[in-house]
C-alpha cells in the first residue's frame, strides 16, 4: 500500500526516538510491498523558536493531508507556564483539527519487565487494559479566562461528543473481553452524570453483548493498582483520561515502552508515545524508543490495515526486551543500559529474524 506519513519530530527526545520508529516503519516497508512517503514537519516548541507558532499553517495543512501522523513529544522547561508561546496548545489544536476524538492508550505488562515495575510482580499478571480517553473536549478545550482574582476553566460535554467516542470503545470492547468500566465523577459533576446516561443508552442499543461498569474516578485510582488485571476497556472523559493512564503506565514498568493512537471517524490517526519530552535527558542518545516504535505498529493496524506488520513490530520489541536490550528507564540496578539506536538495531535484529 502507499501512505503519506506527516512526522512531528517535536521537542527533547522526541526526535531521537521518532528517528528509530521510522527505521522500524522502513524495515516493514520493502519486504511488504509498501510506500511510505514522509514529510518532516516543524511542531512544538521548536516550531515556536523558529516560526513563532507551535503549529505552523505548513505543518497543520501536511498533517491534514496525510494519512497518518506520526509525533515525538513537545515542551521542555524553554517553553515553561511563564512562556508568552507554549507548545502544549498546539498539540490540542492538532488534535482537534485533526477530529481525532478517541485516544486509546494500551497498557500491558510485558513478562520481562514485571520487575521494572514499583508494584508487586504478582499483582502485574494478565494485565491488559485498553484506555480509551476523550480527546477533543471537556476542560481542555472550554473557555479559560479570569475576573479580578479568579480563574476560570469550563468544562462542558455534548451528547453527540459522548456517544461517537463511547461507540469506539464499544467496538473495541467487543473484540476484547468485552467488559467496559467508565469512569467519571457524577457524585459531584454534571457533565460525568451525562456520560453515564449516554454510555449506558449507547451501550445498551448498539452493543448489547458488552458488560458495562460506572466507577468514580478517585475509586479507579485505587482499583487501578489494587486489582488491574479486572480492567479491560476503560472509557473516561479527556482530563481523568490524562491522569488515569499515567497512573496505569506505572504497573508496564516505564512510561518510556507504552504507545498511543488518537482516531477520529476515517482512517486518519494521531501516533504518539505516552511519554513526554523528557528535557532532562535530551540529546544523550539514552531515551527508550520503544513507546514509539509501538505506536508505529498501532499506525500500520488502525490507519493502514496491516495487521501482520503491525503484529510483528509488537513480537519484536517483546522478544528484544525479553533478550535483555534495556535502556536506563527498564535497566536492572547494576547493569549498563543501552542506547536508544541500540534499542532500536535490538528491535530491528528481532524483526530481520521473525
Ligand atoms: C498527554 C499529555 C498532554 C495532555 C499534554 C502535553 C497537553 O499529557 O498526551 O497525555 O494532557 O493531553
Ligand atoms: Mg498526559
Amino acid at each position: 500500500m502507499k501512505a503519506r506519513i506527516a512526522v512531528l519530530g517535536g521537542d527533547g527526545i522526541g526526535p531521537e526516538v521518532v528517528a528509530e520508529g521510522l527505521r522500524v516503519l522502513q524495515a516493514v516497508e520493502r519486504p511488504g510491498g509498501h510506500e511510505f512517503t514522509l514529510e518532516h514537519l516543524p511542531f512544538g516548541g521548536t516550531a515556536i523558536d523558529a516560526h513563532g507558532d507551535g503549529l505552523p499553517p505548513h505543518t497543520l495543512a501536511g498533517c491534514l493531508a496525510a494519512d497518518a501522523v506520526l509525533l515525538g513529544a513537545i515542551g521542555g522547561p524553554k517553553w515553561g507556564p511563564s512562556a508568552p508561546v507554549r507548545p502544549e496548545p498546539a498539540l490540542l489544536r492538532l488534535r482537534s483539527e485533526l477530529g481525532v476524538y478517541a485516544n486509546l492508550r494500551p497498557i500491558t505488562v510485558m513478562p520481562a519487565l514485571r520487575d521494572a515495575a514499583p508494584l508487586k510482580p504478582e499483582l502485574l499478571e494478565g494485565i491488559d487494559m485498553l484506555f480509551v480517553r476523550e480527546l477533543t473536549g471537556g476542560i481542555y478545550f472550554g473557555r479559560k479566562w479570569r475576573e479580578g482574582s479568579t480563574a476560570f476553566d469550563e468544562c462542558r460535554y455534548s451528547v453527540a461528543e459522548i456517544e461517537r467516542v463511547t461507540r469506539v470503545a464499544g467496538r473495541l470492547a467487543t473484540a476484547r473481553r468485552g467488559k467496559i468500566t467508565q469512569v467519571d465523577k457524577s457524585n459531584v459533576l454534571e457533565t460525568s452524570r451525562l456520560w453515564r446516561e449516554v454510555s449506558s443508552r449507547v451501550l445498551q442499543d448498539e452493543f448489547p453483548s458488552v458488560t458495562l461498569e460506572h466507577m468514580l474516578v478517585d475509586s479507579a485510582a485505587m482499583h487501578l493498582l489494587r486489582r488491574p488485571r479486572d480492567f479491560d476497556v476503560v472509557l473516561t472523559e479527556n482530563l481523568f483520561g490524562d491522569i488515569l493512564t499515567d497512573e496505569a503506565s506505572m504497573l508496564a514498568g516505564s512510561l518510556g515502552v507504552l504507545p498511543s493512537a488518537a482516531l477520529g471517524d476515517g482512517r486518519r490517526g494521531l501516533y504518539e508515545p505516552i511519554h513526554g519530552s523528557a528535557p532532562d535527558i535530551a540529546g544523550r542518545g539514552i531515551a527508550n524508543p520503544c513507546g514509539t516504535i509501538l505506536s508505529v505498529a498501532l499506525m500500520l493496524r488502525h490507519s493502514f490495515g496491516l495487521e501482520a506488520e503491525a503484529a510483528r513490530i509488537e513480537a519484536a520489541v517483546e522478544h528484544a526486551i525479553a533478550g535483555g536490550a534495556r535502556t536506563a528507564d527498564i535497566a536492572a540496578a547494576g547493569t549498563t543500559p543501552i542506547s536508544t539506536r541500540q534499542m532500536g538495531d535490538a528491535v530491528l535484529a528481532e524483526l530481520a529474524r521473525g
